[in-house]
């Protein structure tokens, strides 16, 4: 393992997007966005993801230069159009203006269309969290689940992602796909060179394996066997992904967005954002007396056998995030050689790691 600081890592993918025709402050955004992955843990949707976005740029599918706009619908509803920029600008406008649109009426909704994968949908409840606001986060995605049964792809691996704010207690941030694992493990796996639990993935023939190569010329299995597959069939194809990120938005649906490492078209992925004011029915006090009450009911739960610990939904990457800050971000050999490669393409400096956690050098 090598560790890069948050701080590097950020200047590092900066200076390769920069180099890669992306205006400073939108690099700037990207880069917070895919770092923010790394320091909870989500490796699978951080700075890692800097090769095939790139590849996307040289293939002409991602448009580095765009700029999103934005539309006023009606008092609480906007509308943003990513113009096949990055997914990170788009949905950072588009919760912008949903914070925005909150503080006046209560309530801000806003729908992103022709826009890009935007990594870990946490950073986007994040952003509202920091404006003290409750926050939906909905993004459609290729196709890559089948339904119970089946072994082509049909539905999305489209996360879900509510966020609320607390008062002393950790706020409450779930972030999920609707798959046993996001598909971003397996890539992670094939990266790192190691094997997959059996019930993540089949292999093309439908049988399951643990080779993550074999996983990705397959499908994703969903959660929950067929209770999550008919999750997947109601929340992916007709209900919140695909009806809100897809047929709402004006975006592509029904199985026809782009799978981010596929470089040959455009994806055309929507968002679907809320942000909601928590003190709409009592005072902010008491809403963040709840959760903190919410939260030290679920922690202080009695706990199963062989549980050390309950943890509310988010805290472990917020507690993984406290640790990178200091320790650093790990990497493995070949993720370093392959973001150095871009940022050798483009005349960027290499990414500054070192052999052991930062703390241990301090
Ligand atoms: N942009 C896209 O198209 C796309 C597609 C798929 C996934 N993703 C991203 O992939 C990431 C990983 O998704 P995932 O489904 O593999 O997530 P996961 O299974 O690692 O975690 C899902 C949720 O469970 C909570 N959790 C996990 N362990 C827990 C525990 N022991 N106690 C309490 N809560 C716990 C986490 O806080 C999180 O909210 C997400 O950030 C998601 O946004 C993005």
């Amino acid at each position: 393992m090598m560790y890069v600081t948050a701080p590097n890592a950020r200047a590092f993918v900066e200076n390769v997007l920069a180099g890669n025709g992306v205006p400073r402050k939108n690099a700037i955004i990207i880069a917070r966005g895919l770092v923010e992955a790394d320091l909870r843990g989500v490796d699978t949707h951080g700075i890692n993801r800097i090769p095939s976005y790139m590849a996307r740029i040289r293939q002409g599918v991602l448009d580095p230069r765009a700029a999103p706009t934005l539309r006023q619908v009606t008092p609480a509803v906007a509308q943003v159009d990513g113009h096949n920029g990055f997914g990170f600008l788009a949905a950072h406008m588009g919760m912008a203006k949903a914070i925005e649109i909150a503080e006046e009426v209560g309530i801000g909704l806003v729908s992103v269309k022709h826009s890009n994968h935007f990594g870990m949908s946490a950073w986007v409840v994040q952003q509202a969290l920091d404006a003290g606001m409750v926050s939906l986060v909905f993004t459609n995605s290729s196709p890559a689940v089948p339904v119970w049964g089946g072994k082509s792809k049909l539905m999305g691996v489209s996360p879900i992602a509510c966020g609320a704010p607390a008062g002393k207690g950790r706020p409450f941030i779930v972030d999920m796909a609707p798959s046993v694992a996001a598909r971003g493990k397996i890539h992670k796996a094939l990266r790192r060179g190691e094997k997959i639990p059996k019930d993540w993935a089949l292999d093309k023939e439908g049988k399951q394996t643990d080779d993550p190569a074999k996983a990705l010329e397959g499908v994703m299995l969903p959660i929950g066997g067929p209770k999550g597959s008919a999750l997947a069939i109601m929340m992916a194809r007709n209900s919140c992904q695909d009806v809100f990120a897809g047929v709402l938005s004006g975006s592509a649906f029904a199985g026809h967005v782009t799978n981010p490492y596929d470089p040959s078209k455009p994806a055309d992925v929507g968002h679907f954002l809320v942000a909601l004011k928590p003190d709409l029915f009592m005072s902010l006090e008491e809403f963040k007396q709840r959760m903190d009450y919410l939260y030290g009911r679920v922690i202080g739960s009695d706990r199963m056998a062989g549980t050390d610990r309950i943890y509310f939904p988010g805290e472990i990457e917020l507690l993984m995030k406290e640790e990178r800050l200091h320790d650093g971000i790990p990497l493995v050999q070949a993720e370093v050689e392959a973001l150095n490669k871009e940022s050798q393409r483009v005349g960027a400096q290499s990414i500054s790691v070192s052999s052991c956690p930062v703390k241990s050098r301090l």
